[in-house]
């Protein structure tokens, strides 16, 4: 049993490899020994595992455990298609969880069982008590107290994070990297963000556009929550660091906190993940 709340996460500084296999200066995607990767000392428990990131083929089953200074995290393989999820996946479900599955259709259902899934697993590693995940009326998981999750889906993969709600509140967020979107900048970047990312090189100014959108979203599944009400793109600014960690500024509309918001992000399987949590300062 791990608990990320007692644990002291490590952080294991390691050479950044280029997949691309040309110098440049920027952020380095699918790398496994990225930086920032973290995982829970031995000393002070089990070893939640490294992040492996060789995604197995078995749809519904766990395709890799992760730490990081934010909570612990199971992800798990689903479909990338709007197959019904099979009755004995779902009977897999509590039964309360079970039921709202059967009554979703096509990726939501996947995504919904995906993620629900991922959950379990990940609060059973932390040691949070069983129980259903039921959603609250802006769908948002409702965690056991005491505990704080969140939850993403993104194409073949469901992740879930689980940590001490004394910790502060999480968010998670998972992106595909392709295809590159970079009309949505005007969309989910401040003047200052489209400002900073304008003279970056052509190959960085995507990865730098979707880490923000990333971590804005993991800053909504944090804070909404807390604040009940949609939290626009344009209430925070986000500056990632290439240590993988990102500076966070809110600008919250009505005022509210304020709020310390720690934001961190990693590459992996074409993926980027970011993650933040978020706690009165
Ligand atoms: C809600 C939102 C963040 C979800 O992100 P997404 O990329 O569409 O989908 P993801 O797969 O990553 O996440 C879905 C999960 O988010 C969680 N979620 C949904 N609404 C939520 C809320 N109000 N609060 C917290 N978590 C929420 C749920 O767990 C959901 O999965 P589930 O329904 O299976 O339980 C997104 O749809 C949205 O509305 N974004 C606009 C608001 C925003 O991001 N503002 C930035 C503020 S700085």
């Amino acid at each position: 049993m791990v608990d990320p709340g007692r644990c002291n996460l490590r952080v294991h500084p390691s050479p950044v490899k280029d997949p691309c296999a040309r110098p440049h200066r920027g952020y380095v995607w699918d790398s496994p020994s990225y930086g920032t990767s973290c995982y829970l000392s031995k000393a002070n428990g089990p070893t939640v595992g490294k992040s492996e990131f060789d995604i197995p083929l078995n749809l519904y089953e766990p395709a890799f455990r992760h730490a990081n200074a934010h909570g612990v995290l199971v992800a798990f393989r689903i479909p990338d298609a709007p197959s019904p999820v099979p009755t004995e996946v779902i009977s897999r479900l509590h039964p309360e969880e079970a039921e709202r599955a059967r009554t979703l259709q096509g990726y939501r259902q996947v995504q919904f069982v995906g993620g629900r899934l991922a959950a379990r697993a990940a609060r059973k590693t932390v040691g949070a008590p069983p129980g259903p995940l039921l959603s609250d009326e802006r769908g948002a998981p409702v965690p056991p107290k005491g505990w704080a999750c969140s939850i993403s889906h993104k194409n073949d993969v469901a992740i879930a994070m689980f940590s001490r709600a004394r910790l502060g509140a999480i968010g998670v967020d998972i992106e595909a990297y392709g295809p590159k979107r970079m009309r949505i900048a005007n969309r989910v970047l401040r003047p200052e963000e489209l400002a900073a990312v304008a003279p970056l090189p052509e190959d960085r100014r995507w990865i730098d556009t979707l880490i923000r959108f990333s971590i804005k979203e993991s800053i909504y599944k944090a804070l909404a929550p807390e604040l009940k009400r949609y939290i626009g793109f344009h209430e925070a600014s986000v500056r990632p660091h290439l240590n993988g960690t990102a500076d966070v500024q809110l600008f919250l509309e009505p005022a509210a906190g304020p709020y310390e918001v720690d934001a961190r992000f990693e590459f992996l399987h074409q993926k980027v993940l970011t993650s933040v949590r978020v706690r009165r300062a």
